[in-house]
């Protein structure tokens, strides 16, 4: 029997890396999916592509090659009142509300002193303004199911510092924060709150060659803060079914008494 038959997951940031592998996994193993996705332009201050809507077109074919029901949405996760109507009309038409991912994320790569004001408030807006959206549109779901998952996305960068990004680590550790002081509340709920941290993952956030030189430029202008990035583990990237497995874990039945817990998918980059 496949862990999660019959639960229903929303997964914001669906139309590509991370946000996909979950999608497509969470599916083989039974769930219907709700795949959210800006499928817009990013913030000016974001130096990779955007996501477009073919993007979610392909995670909706992946799911549905899976066998999977899958309902995607287009909404921005920095807009409440939008994102909550549409996923209402979505969970409605699925039936209810399980699993929530809040994995909707920007990065803004740049020294301390040239992130402008408009970056860091994007950042903050996109990374824990839109985790908390995500957080307040789905929780009242779940607790009309009586319980439920949350998984909320920081980064090890919320966790331990990653230098060149002060708008993502403060947003990341508010994130890192928030999951527990949630987690508090909604146990009455019987709903569960978790956050996870990965190190660097393959996917267009870190791998884009324009973020690359950024950091490489960063590093020669001030080279001590370089160790930090370092993993422990022989491994550069991580592949985003990396994560995935950690997230199917924290949703599955195995982690029913796991909640408010900040858990690093890292290669030990936060040892140090
Ligand atoms: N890639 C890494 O190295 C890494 C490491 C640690 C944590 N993370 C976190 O993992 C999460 C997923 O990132 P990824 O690596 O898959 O990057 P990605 O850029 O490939 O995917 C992020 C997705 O979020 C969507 N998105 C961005 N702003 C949005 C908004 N306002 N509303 C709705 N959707 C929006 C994008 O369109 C994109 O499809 C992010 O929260 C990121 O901060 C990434």
């Amino acid at each position: 029997m496949p862990e999660l038959q019959g639960k229903v997951a929303l997964i914001t940031g669906a139309a590509r890396g991370q946000g996909r592998a979950h999608a497509e996994r969470l599916a083989a193993e039974g769930a219907s999916i709700i795949a959210l996705d800006l499928c817009g332009p990013l913030p000016a201050s974001v130096k990779y592509r955007s996501a477009t809507t073919d993007d979610l077109d392909e995670t909706v074919r992946l799911v549905e090659k899976l066998g999977g029901r899958v309902l995607p949405v287009v909404a921005d996760v920095r807009d409440f009142d939008g994102m909550k109507s549409s996923v209402d009309v979505a969970v409605e038409e699925l039936g209810g509300l399980d699993i929530v991912i809040a994995n909707a994320g920007i990065a803004v790569v740049s020294e301390w002193d040239r992130i402008t004001p408009k970056a860091f408030r994007d950042t903050v807006d996109t990374n824990l303004i839109g985790a908390w959206n995500t957080v307040m549109v789905g929780a009242p779901h779940l607790q009309k199911r009586s319980g439920g998952s949350i998984v909320l996305v920081s980064s090890a960068a919320g966790v331990r510092v990653q230098p060149f990004m002060v708008d993502y680590v403060a947003s990341k550790y508010a994130v890192t924060g928030m999951a527990k002081a949630f987690a508090a509340e909604l146990a009455k709920d019987n709903i569960r709150v978790n956050s996870i941290h990965p190190t660097g993952v393959n996917t267009d956030m870190a791998t884009n060659p324009s973020v690359q030189e950024i950091f490489a430029a960063a590093i020669e202008r001030n080279p001590r803060p370089a160790s930090l990035f370092t993993n422990m583990l022989a491994v550069d990237l991580l592949e985003p079914s990396d994560i995935t497995d950690t997230v199917l874990h924290l949703v599955s039945e195995r982690a029913r008494f796991v909640t408010g817990h900040a858990m690093t998918v890292d290669a030990g980059i936060t040892l140090h």
